[in-house]
């Protein structure tokens, strides 16, 4: 069964509460943009392309809430998380289309749409490079939960899939947050493809001992050389698939790929609350005393990626830049560009 991770409801943003999953399917309504942003910092929706377009929403909301300008509503919402470029992307389209005095919901509208077709095209055109490698390794969830529908690395294995591809998917757990044995699980088991939730920590065993024949996953930010953000993690199976001789897939509609930023070391990276490490499902797990680190992302280098699967095809990280024009950032990002750049989220609870 397709899953739809939000949509327009009757004057309100409906979304799927991505926190509950896959113990409970609860549905928010939200009203406020100041409810939208909570929902981003918070979690409950989140993966950079549905981030984007919930972003999206939560300007039309703000107009719907007959404020003058669009100014403090996308200052409000650029400020949830540093990462996901696709927020910036969806904040200053519906930012222009208001200050061009358009209707801020449709245009919200149309930038879901534009998301929803890149994913399903990213399907496409991804779908063949897993007919003769079909025991596939992803981490964390860039399935439709994160990008509306269809998904970003999970669309090309729907696609193969549905060819006839025999495949067989292992779903890195995705600590701290459990995305992978939550979400991924949760919408492989809907669409009855096999899979298998592994620890982190098995990732290695399996790539050295000949059981995957491929790697795909999801990005948050695209540098112009390549070196691209994702779920922290996500650098070491990189390195551990090119040790092994396994190819590496990035998948990624075009409002993650960041023209300004020339390499992966400007990419500003999340650091969450301590908490999510030291707690497991609400419960405290490490001494009273324990200190965490929480760095939600991580940027691995162009070198380790085989290709990038776009919604124009396969592109190799070379061919990347003549593909990438170089664009100017998004109107506030700016301050998120400290090199290296680690940034607290608050408590997300
Ligand atoms: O912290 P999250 O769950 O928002 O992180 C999501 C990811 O890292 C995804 O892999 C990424 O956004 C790609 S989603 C299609």
């Amino acid at each position: 069964m397709r899953v739809r991770a939000l949509w327009w409801d009757k004057g309100r943003l409906a979304l799927i509460d991505q926190r509950l999953l896959p113990q409970k399917e609860k549905v928010l309504r939200l009203r406020t943009v100041a409810e939208v942003a909570r929902a981003i910092r918070t979690m409950q929706v989140r993966g950079a392309p549905a981030i984007g377009v919930a972003a999206g929403f939560g300007m039309a909301l703000a107009a719907q809430e007959g404020r003058s300008t669009p100014e403090g509503a996308a200052r409000t919402l650029r400020a949830t998380r540093p990462t996901a470029y696709d927020l910036f992307v969806g904040v200053e389209t519906m930012r222009t289309a208001w200050t061009n005095g358009e209707d801020v919901l449709a245009a919200a509208e149309a930038y879901r749409e534009k998301v929803v077709e890149e994913c399903r095209r990213i399907g496409l055109a991804g779908a063949g490079l897993f007919r003769h490698r079909p025991n596939v390794l992803t981490h964390c969830n860039a399935g439709a939960l994160a990008t509306v529908e269809w998904g970003t690395a999970l669309a090309p294995l729907r696609v193969a899939r549905d060819r006839g591809a025999k495949l067989f998917v292992y779903v890195d757990e995705t600590r701290p947050l459990l995305q992978g044995a939550r979400l991924t699980a949760w919408e492989l088991a809907r669409e009855r493809i096999p899979h298998a939730v592994i620890a982190d920590n098995a990732a290695g065993h399996f790539l050295r001992t000949g059981a995957i024949d491929a790697v795909i996953v999801g990005a948050d930010r695209v540098a112009r050389n390549g070196d691209f953000a994702n779920k922290i993690g996500t650098y070491e199976k990189a390195v551990l698939a090119k040790e092994n001789g396994v190819p590496f897939y990035v998948a990624a509609p075009w409002s993650t790929f960041d023209g300004s930023k020339a390499n992966g070391r400007s990419i500003p990276v999340e650091e969450r609350h301590e908490d999510e490490v030291l707690e497991l499902a609400g419960r405290r797990i490490t001494p009273r005393a324990s200190r965490a680190r929480n760095p939600a992302f991580d940027v691995t280098p162009a070198r380790y990626v085989t290709a990038f699967v776009t919604p124009d095809g396969v592109v190799r990280p070379s061919e990347l830049r003549k593909r990438l024009p170089r664009t100017r950032r998004p109107e506030g990002a700016a301050h998120l560009g400290t090199r290296n750049g680690v940034r607290s989220s608050r408590r997300s609870r």
